[in-house]
């Protein structure tokens, strides 16, 4: 019998079945050699792994990591475990998602002793205020007044709002589309840095938008677009109240995992506005740190003396948290109701009529927390509920699926989007 298996890509290898899309769609037929440029192809719609045949002469190489020593791994265990303490280890499900965690948690250790999840960030942060007192006091904060104020210090561009318009009208065509861009000098040289980036690997240089739109498509832009705008707005905030990157790696991975739960549901065509939502869904963190250094960093050191979750303690210091201020924001920025609320709700999705959109971006979070990819300062996983498990229909193997696309992904989005912010 032909022996096969499930591989990463890799030159070389022939593909043991054929490779579709998402939607179906014929990438490379069974029997296929892999070549870079067919690596590239994968990359562009997604694909992360193929099942792939043996060679005549011997078995499939594995994908070779050393093995993790068991002391490394059972540290991992330990402090994946402390930051899982809120979730039930007995459902199949988050239990999977902890051995992903720790298994990744002690990979990353091996590789880096110096390594530092956001249990040792914290415990840092901590020892540097030992002896002062807790929290002292508490006193509910005026969110419209905080919004005030953030909408002082901008809002997000007329280019975006404009962009959307033209795309929602089916009487524009890609150049009145391309037009509006290119009034914008540095989204129009994120749009052909995209196109002309490793992602899509292209042999020509692109140089024109209209092109360019051509080649990614008006979701595609329509990321960029909002990814841009809301990193540009807050890259004022200084490195020691919060690690920017790790924020941004955080709500991009979010948003990241949020559009792939999304496409996995047949039934949900618009997965990219679950990027946007994960991508925004913590931003209201970013409006009380800017606002309230002092009091947000009382916060961080109460979370961990007392083990509680950082929504919490922002809820008990201020009277609301952080998605009630990020929504308060959005419906400012005029966004759609529908991803406001998904930043509302999106650590209490069952308090949402509709429930599912929340849902989506409440577990795409968990994930990237669990996951520890980046860190908008969130210590505890937070609870997988089981509503929301049944809802969205969870089973291991699309865990597996989505943890991959997202490493697979993540890279090339964040530097669009974060890693040359500063350009
Ligand atoms: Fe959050
Ligand atoms: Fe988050």
């Amino acid at each position: 019998m032909e022996k096969t298996s499930t591989h990463n890509l890799v030159p070389g290898m022939v593909l043991a079945r054929d490779v579709m899309d998402q939607t179906g769609r014929l990438l490379a037929p069974s029997g296929q050699e892999i070549t870079e440029k067919l690596i590239r192809i994968f990359k562009i719609w997604g694909v992360g792994e193929v099942r792939v045949k043996a060679p005549e002469d011997g078995d499939i190489p594995a994908d070779t990591e050393p093995p993790v020593p068991e002391q490394i791994r059972k540290k991992a265990e330990e402090l994946v475990g402390y930051r899982f303490q809120y979730n039930d280890l007995n459902d199949p499900f988050v239990y999977e998602l902890f051995q992903l965690s720790s298994a990744r948690k002690a990979r990353r250790m091996l590789n880096n002793p110096d390594h530092a999840g956001p249990a040792e960030m914290m415990l840092t942060r901590s020892q540097d205020d030992a002896g002062k007192p807790a929290v002292s006091g508490r006193g509910k904060i005026n969110v419209e007044n905080l919004i005030f104020r953030t909408l002082r210090l901008g809002t997000l561009p007329d280019i975006y709002y404009k962009t959307i318009a033209a795309i929602n009208n089916p009487e524009t065509s890609l150049d009145d589309i391309a037009a509006i861009v290119s009034k914008d000098t540095t989204l129009s040289a994120r749009v052909l840095q995209l196109v002309n980036s490793s992602f899509y690997s292209l042999r020509q240089k692109v140089d024109t938008l209209t092109w360019a739109l051509a080649l990614i498509g008006t979701n595609q832009l329509m990321t960029i677009v909002s990814g841009v705008s809301a990193v540009s707005l807050f890259k004022n905030i200084p490195s020691r109240l919060i690690n920017m990157a790790s924020f941004w790696e955080h709500s991009i991975a979010c948003g990241t995992a949020a559009r792939l739960l999304a496409s996995y549901f047949p039934q949900r065509i618009e997965a990219e506005r679950f990027f946007v939502s994960g991508l925004l869904h913590d931003i209201g963190r970013l409006i009380l740190i800017q606002n309230l250094p002092e009091q947000y960093h009382d916060i961080f050191r109460r979370v961990r003396k007392e083990e509680i979750f950082l929504f919490t303690a922002e809820e008990e210091k201020f009277g609301s948290d952080h998605s009630y201020v990020g929504a308060r924001l959005a419906h400012q920025w005029n966004l759609p109701e529908k991803l406001v609320n998904m930043i509302r709700y999106h650590h209490f999705p069952a308090q949402e009529d509709s429930f599912d959109e929340p849902a989506i971006v409440n577990l795409a979070d968990i994930l990237v927390n669990a996951l520890e990819i980046g860190n908008s300062g969130e210590f505890f996983v937070p609870v997988i509920e089981p509503d929301v498990c049944r809802k969205l229909n969870l089973d291991k193997e699309m865990l597996q699926w989505v943890v991959n696309e997202i490493d697979f992904q993540l890279a090339d989005i964040f530097e669009i989007i974060y890693g040359t912010s500063e350009a």
